[in-house]
């Protein structure tokens, strides 16, 4: 399951689309490990294995399908794209099935 407390055992490294990216070592992402998208809404690319619930039960279209080629869980994740439009229902959290998703309403 991700790290609910990624901000605090995780570093910033990145930023993609207008969200921030976290690793484990403050290392780059690589095809083979690409670590969290998000902050507000947090996905772990590292465990998401494309299930989709999260895009389809989203009530307000949060994420999107981006590509990851050579990644070894699959070559697609859920971005949290439009994280900022999250109304903290938790569907999501509740629907994925490996726990890859992190919704911290602050
Ligand atoms: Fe969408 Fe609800 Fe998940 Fe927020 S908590 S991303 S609104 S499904
Ligand atoms: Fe991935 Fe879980 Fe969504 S496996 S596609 S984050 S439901
Ligand atoms: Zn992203």
């Amino acid at each position: 399951a991700i790290d609910p407390s990624f901000e605090n055992t995780y570093e910033e490294v990145d930023r993609h689309e207008d969200h921030r990216v976290w690793t484990t070592d403050g290392e780059e992402p690589t095809e083979q490990k690409q670590g969290i998208h998000g902050t507000h809404v947090a996905v772990d690319f590292d465990i998401c294995i494309a299930d989709g619930a999260c895009l389809e039960d989203c009530p307000v279209d949060v994420f999107e399908w981006v590509e990851t080629p050579g990644h070894p869980e699959s070559e697609i994740k859920a971005d949290p794209i439009h994280e900022d439009q999250c109304i903290d229902c938790m569907l999501c959290v509740d629907v994925c099935p490996v726990d890859a998703i992190d919704v911290d309403p602050g």
